[in-house]
């Protein structure tokens, strides 16, 4: 399973990818107004930013709702670096966008996405990279992970070559469980991220080891 950061902090995004174990990025609107990123060159600037920090598949998605609007955004989104990944949401308009994307040879991310169904459309219209938001689901009451296992089963069964993207990601245990669950990627918060490293008999051994180290000194 490839890991993503979820995140427009060019702080974060530099620590994650420090670890050596990052693939990619997501971004979204809401990720990247929390930096105060605002008017299409300094999102355009970030965006390179982005790219020039990680070797990998980088999200930007598009703020336009109609058919032209979006190609013609995702259009210039690409432009930026070629590992610009054009995020498209699940609406009509984005299946038709997805679709016009996956002919022109650009990659793209469907985002938004709640239902095996809607994962379906994504995959038909030949999306790169499906995003089911796991999180919110479970905000819901519902089981995020289940989906992700659903559609891991329908994809299997047809063959579809759109990778799973796991997103929404609230901690740890979800990037296991999704991990678990036949996810090809996970896009995680840094939080999530370095909580895979925290085990108490772990931190135990290491004051033994410590400790023992010093005898040998
Ligand atoms: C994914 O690409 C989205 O940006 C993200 O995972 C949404 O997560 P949230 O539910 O925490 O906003």
């Amino acid at each position: 399973m490839k890991f993503f950061i979820d995140t427009a902090n060019l702080g974060q995004i530099k620590e994650a990818e420090n670890l050596g174990i990052l693939d990619g990025v997501t971004t979204n609107p809401s990720l990247m107004a929390k930096e105060g990123i605002k008017g299409e060159d300094n999102i355009h600037a970030h965006y390179l930013s982005i790219c020039n920090i990680v070797e990998g598949d980088i999200s930007a998605e598009v703020l336009s709702t109609d058919f032209d609007g979006m190609v013609a955004e995702g259009k210039k989104l690409a432009a930026i670096h070629p590992n610009i990944v054009v995020k498209v949401p699940m609406i009509k308009e984005g299946v038709k966008a997805l679709k016009w994307f996956t002919d022109n040879g650009i990659k793209t991310n469907c985002t938004l996405v709640f239902s095996a169904g809607q994962a379906i459309l994504a995959a038909k219209a030949g999306a790169t990279y499906v995003s089911p938001f796991i999180g919110r689901i479970d905000d819901t009451g519902w089981n995020g992970v289940q989906l992700i296992e659903q559609i891991a089963k329908i994809y299997n069964v047809q063959g579809y070559k759109t990778e799973i993207l796991a997103a929404s990601i609230r901690n740890p245990n979800h990037i296991i469980s999704c991990a678990e669950a036949g996810a090809h990627v996970c896009t995680c918060p840094l939080e999530s991220i370095l909580g895979l490293l925290k085990h108490p008999l772990t931190d135990l051994g290491m004051v033994q080891f410590l400790a023992a180290a010093n005898k040998m000194q």
